[in-house]
């Protein structure tokens, strides 16, 4: 897995400045999809998204186009908002791929509160190389999921010492990421390397400098620790399977992981701490 180079680092986080300041925002979404989830838009509706785009040329829609809907763009288009320095840059880096006059994102960036968070894509085949991350396990971009979560999160009162905040089962980071700013410290766990990888670029990209990532298994990584705020999205699909992405399926009833997380609250937690966990849950006569 490639360490974060400063070079990337920068490019990130200029990035991440130049979509903000051209408007990629889940407003700009909203507006131009008529959508409140990033996966309103699935296979079945993809083309109609991206109809609703056609013919619209301001910088906000050529990103939704490359970024959200995943679609070819013409380089041109693309290096009118980003500069050519900057395409060739991110084609470089493995996030962009340029074919002859067209541009594909590698990864997906979806637009969460004033943040942008990296993820392997819905529409189109996962990409091992992109932004030269390896592995064979997708990471999950932020969805219906991840944001209902985020928006029941209510943060204990901060204690004196600063507020210590634990996302398990992390993916892209999202969680960590949106209650980074003023705590203490922040640990994103999660079991699949590829996200760990993943989540650090999301650091940079955000400019989130206390967010600490670790690889582990459920509380493994943080032995003996404790925290104010624990937050946890596990796998929850009620699946057959043992096999497929990390993030997909929870057990044959969806509560392996989830069980694992709960029952680890009381040691985590520190006096006063609020855990918050996810998971979808199946009733069935008997
Ligand atoms: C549904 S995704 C949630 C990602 C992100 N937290 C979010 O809210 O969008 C579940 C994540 O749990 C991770 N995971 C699965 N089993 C795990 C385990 N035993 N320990 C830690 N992470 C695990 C997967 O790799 C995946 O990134």
């Amino acid at each position: 897995m490639p360490a974060p180079t400063s070079d990337l680092s920068g490019l990130l986080r200029r990035l991440g400045d130049r979509l903000r300041h051209v408007g990629y925002t889940p407003e700009s979404l909203q507006r131009l999809l008529a959508i409140a989830y990033p996966d309103d838009i699935g296979p079945l509706n993809h083309t109609p998204a991206l109809e609703r785009l056609h013919g619209d040329r301001s910088p906000a829609a050529t990103l939704i186009a490359l970024f959200f809907l995943e679609a070819a763009q013409p380089y041109r288009r693309v290096a009118a908002v980003l500069t050519c320095a900057s395409c060739d840059a991110l084609c470089r880096a493995g996030l962009l791929q340029r074919r002859g006059d067209v541009l594909t994102a590698r990864l997906r960036i979806d637009p969460v509160g004033n943040q942008y968070v990296l993820g392997d894509r819905r529409f189109r085949r996962f990409e091992r190389a992109a932004l030269r991350l390896g592995g064979d396990d997708p990471v999950y971009p932020p969805s219906s999921d991840s944001l209902m979560l985020h928006a029941a999160v209510v943060a204990p009162t901060v204690t004196p010492a600063g507020m210590r905040i634990l996302d398990l089962c992390s993916g892209s980071g999202v969680q960590a990421l949106q209650q980074a700013a003023g705590a203490e410290s922040v640990i994103a766990v999660d079991i699949n390397p590829r996200a760990v990888a993943l989540a650090r670029y999301n650091a940079q990209l955000n400019g989130v400098g206390n967010l600490d990532v670790r690889r582990g298994d459920a509380y493994a990584a943080v032995r003996g620790l404790q925290f104010d705020l624990i937050i946890a999205n596990p796998p929850f699909v009620a699946s057959p399977y043992a096999h497929g992405p990390s993030y997909h399926a929870g057990g044959a009833r969806g509560d392996r992981v989830l069980r694992r997380i709960i029952a680890g609250f009381e040691r985590h937690l520190r006096p006063g701490g609020r855990a918050f966990a996810i998971s979808h849950v199946t009733l069935r006569a008997g």
